[in-house]
């Protein structure tokens, strides 16, 4: 009984003591990944894979159709509104947005890229590497108009959210073109992903990044265009798929453990989406879901990108009442549940 009373000192210790270290406020949310996390970079590239025109984003302020591969806000959006930031994070390339609004926040992924280089040769979207060479080129533009030292403290400060892998396994290794499969075995291949993930937070890191998080990969079996796949099996989840998505957050945590013990300073932790959005999957209702299967865009079979437009006759009318909107992203309220449970399980540290 004794163990658990609170002695009075300690009471008293919080109160007359000043509270030294204050936890810096995040002045900025920047982005790195996928189409989980591009909020319409894609729309100033030469590919075919967009999402910039209706039905995307009909839920959208305004009801527009950003380049975000769903029917309202994606994951950072919600992230930097529970910061306290801004509502939405402007995609770097898109040229209504400046240096001022990109101060409190940007993006840099690419709709379909991967840690692998091949992975975003698939579809001619931005590379990784060269996302990062686009935050090196804001770092300049920040500081030319900000001063370095007001640059400085935005770039240590800013939160910094990472979210891709799973194009690498469903976009490459497991497609039947792919040059990784005969080369690795998934294994190998989960390995040498988070291999360039360590690389890539490192150099994070150097560049003056400090509050990192490494976003895990979604029950990509799950996902209706894999559903699809497995007609023959009842258009179950692709257990294989999940296993793979599993293992691979494994290694992202043990990274994460490791760079923690390395670079001085750095706060990374792994955000994994895995198992809210298994629980969503597998009771939908109980989050106000009615459909889980197929996607709320045209069949919601197969449907991604240009297959989802705004003249296909069987979109449904509440992307509300659909886990996914279409065939490969989810909809704007799995994103808002997913976030929301990311902020106050993986991201509290930072509040
Ligand atoms: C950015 O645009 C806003 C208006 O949208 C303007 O007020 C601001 O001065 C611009 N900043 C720069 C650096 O051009
Ligand atoms: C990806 O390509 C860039 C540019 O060619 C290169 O610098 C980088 O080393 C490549 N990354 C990997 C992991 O091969």
């Amino acid at each position: 009984m004794a163990r658990n009373t609170i002695p009075s000192w300690l009471f008293f210790t919080q109160i007359l003591l000043p509270v030294v270290e204050i936890a810096a406020k995040v002045p900025a949310i920047i982005v790195f990944g996928d189409s989980s996390v591009d909020a319409g970079n894609n729309n100033k590239i030469s590919t075919i894979l967009k999402s910039n025109f209706e039905p995307y984003g009909r839920d959208f302020e305004g009801g527009l159709p950003t380049g975000r591969f769903s029917n309202g806000r994606i994951p950072p959006d919600f992230i930097s509104e529970a910061f306290g930031i801004k509502p939405t994070v402007p995609a770097y390339l898109d040229p209504i947005y400046n240096i001022t609004d990109f101060a409190s926040g940007v993006c840099f992924a690419s709709a379909g890229t991967g840690y692998d280089n091949a992975t975003s040769d698939v579809l001619s979207v931005i590379p990784l590497w060269e996302e990062l060479k686009y935050y090196k080129d804001y770092q300049k533009k920040l500081r030319a108009y900000f001063g370095e030292e007001k640059a400085n403290d935005i770039l240590s400060e800013a939160l910094y959210l990472m979210s891709l892998g799973t194009n690498d396994f469903l976009e490459n290794y497991y497609t039947f073109f792919s040059d990784r499969s005969p080369e690795f075995t998934v294994e190998e291949y989960q390995r040498f992903l988070a291999g360039i993930a360590g690389k890539f937070i490192t150099e994070l890191y150097s560049l003056g990044a400090r509050k990192i998080s490494l976003g895990g990969v979604p029950p990509m079996g799950c996902l209706p265009l894999e559903r699809t796949t497995n007609l023959l099996s009842g258009s179950d989840c692709v257990e294989e798929y999940n296993d793979v998505a599993k293992d691979f957050n494994g290694k992202l945590l043990e990274l994460v453990v490791k760079l923690n013990k390395e670079l001085p300073g750095i706060k990374l932790v792994l955000s994994n989406p895995y198992y809210i959005l298994l629980e969503i999957i597998e009771k939908p209702s109980s989050f106000g879901f009615e459909n889980v299967e197929v996607a709320c865009c045209a069949t919601g079979m197969f449907e991604m990108g240009y297959m989802c437009d705004q003249f296909n006759p069987f979109t449904c009318a509440i992307a509300d009442k659909y886990v996914f909107w279409d065939s490969f992203h989810p909809s704007e309220k799995t994103n808002q549940i997913v976030s929301d449970h990311v902020v106050k399980n993986f991201l509290a540290e930072f509040l």
